[in-house]
């Protein structure tokens, strides 16, 4: 088992990541107030997954309530949410019960925003199921639903005890999950760590072919580099808002075409494009380090473009973004492979000309 930190003084957790800790139950209940627990699941996830985590756990003593969700980020608003409340109520969960998050970024956005609300908020453990979620949405403590208008517009930072992710559940995760994952990966290479960016050019086919040592290797990296972001700036008042290279883009793809229609990595990873695109328009990239993302990004089996949703409603629905201030876009670009920036010197034009340099049609 390896394990990082997330930096936060009194607010400091442990992320653990090894093959086969879903096992570990003595892992979890360490860091349990109470021996009281809400497990929070997917239809999906629960067959695999949760009767064996529940049973453990009641072994060690815990009282436990089951919350299976439906599947899909369709379902990441406030209908499931008021779900989750109702059963804990039901239940008659306290201040006491800690929510665990057992599935992907969905469960665990879902679950993180329950827990940070009932009762004004109560204790949080992050059980990532999917390789995103095990590098990117279990670390840092943001929590959310979708509104039909924007994406993850609604919701609190609350951070958890601990992220235990279990590299054996990547075992059973559909491929197109697995790539939609890799788009974060190849997020922290490009933004602030070229030395991955080049190790993950060499490295892709043996994550595609779910390597257990490369994959483990990868996961720590990007926590790694995540937890570094999110010790310096947990609130997301500077550097932190690096990690959203190609959502800004993306987020626009998944509400334009409906939530769940392109996986978030998938929107991610056509942004990125778009985002390395406007870099080169305003002499930050060359064309040969545009080639270069594109053909790590193609190699992982996701998209370099977008849908032809028309620039004009990229932009509508790009100036919904938390990042806008004082009415400007402001969006995450490349300064270099490696480097990236926050920046509002593009124009709507400039802006228009590299979306439509990357939509297909
Ligand atoms: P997801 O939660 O929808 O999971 C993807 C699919 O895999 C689902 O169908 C799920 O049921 C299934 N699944 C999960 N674990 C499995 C397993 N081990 N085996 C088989 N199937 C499994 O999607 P995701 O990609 O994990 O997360 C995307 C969400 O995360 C988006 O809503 C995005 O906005 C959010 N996100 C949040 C943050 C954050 O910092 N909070 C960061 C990045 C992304
Ligand atoms: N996924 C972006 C962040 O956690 O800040």
């Amino acid at each position: 088992m390896r394990t990082l930190t997330v930096a936060l003084d009194a607010r400091s957790y442990p992320i653990h990541i090894g093959e086969g800790l879903l096992a570990r139950t003595e892992l979890v209940a360490a860091h349990l107030k109470a021996p009281l627990a809400a497990i929070v699941c997917n239809e999906t996830v629960a067959p695999l997954y949760l009767a064996d985590f529940s049973k453990a756990l009641r072994e060690l003593g815990v009282g436990l309530t089951e919350i299976v969700l439906p599947d899909g980020e369709e379902h990441k608003n406030w209908r499931t949410l008021n779900h989750i409340f109702d059963r804990l109520l039901e239940n008659r969960c306290e201040r006491a019960t800690t929510i665990i998050a057992l599935g992907g970024g969905v469960i665990g956005d879902l679950a993180g925003f329950a827990a940070a609300t009932y009762q004004r908020g109560v204790p949080f453990i992050q059980i990532p199921t999917t390789l995103l979620a095990q590098v990117d949405s279990s670390v840092g403590g943001k929590t959310g639903i979708n509104h039909p208008l924007g994406k993850n517009m609604i919701g609190a930072f609350w951070q958890p005890l601990l992220v235990l992710a279990d590299t054996a559940t990547l075992k059973t995760l559909p491929d197109r999950e697995l790539r939609a994952g890799l788009a974060e990966v190849i997020k922290y290479g490009l933004i602030r760590d070229l030395p991955f960016l080049e190790w993950l050019e060499a490295n892709i086919e043996r994550l595609l072919a779910r390597d257990n040592e490369a994959l483990t290797y990868a996961i720590e990296r990007s926590c790694a580099n995540k937890a570094e972001v999110v010790a310096e700036d947990e609130r997301e008042s500077g550097v932190r808002a690096l990690l959203n290279l190609g959502h800004t883009f993306g987020h626009a793809i998944e509400a334009g075409l409906g939530y769940g229609e392109w996986l978030h990595g998938e929107a991610v990873a056509a942004g990125t494009a778009m985002a390395a695109e406007l870099s080169r328009r305003l002499g930050w990239l060359t064309e040969a380090d545009c080639r270069r993302i594109a053909a790590l990004l193609g190699r992982a089996g996701l998209p370099t473009a977008g849908p032809a949703l028309g620039a004009e409603r990229y932009l509508e629905l790009m100036a919904l973004d938390k990042k806008v201030a004082a009415g400007k876009l402001r969006l995450v670009l490349l300064r270099r492979l490696g480097e990236g920036a926050l920046s509002d010197t593009a124009g709507s034009a400039e802006v228009c000309a590299a979306i439509e340099a990357c939509c297909h049609g």
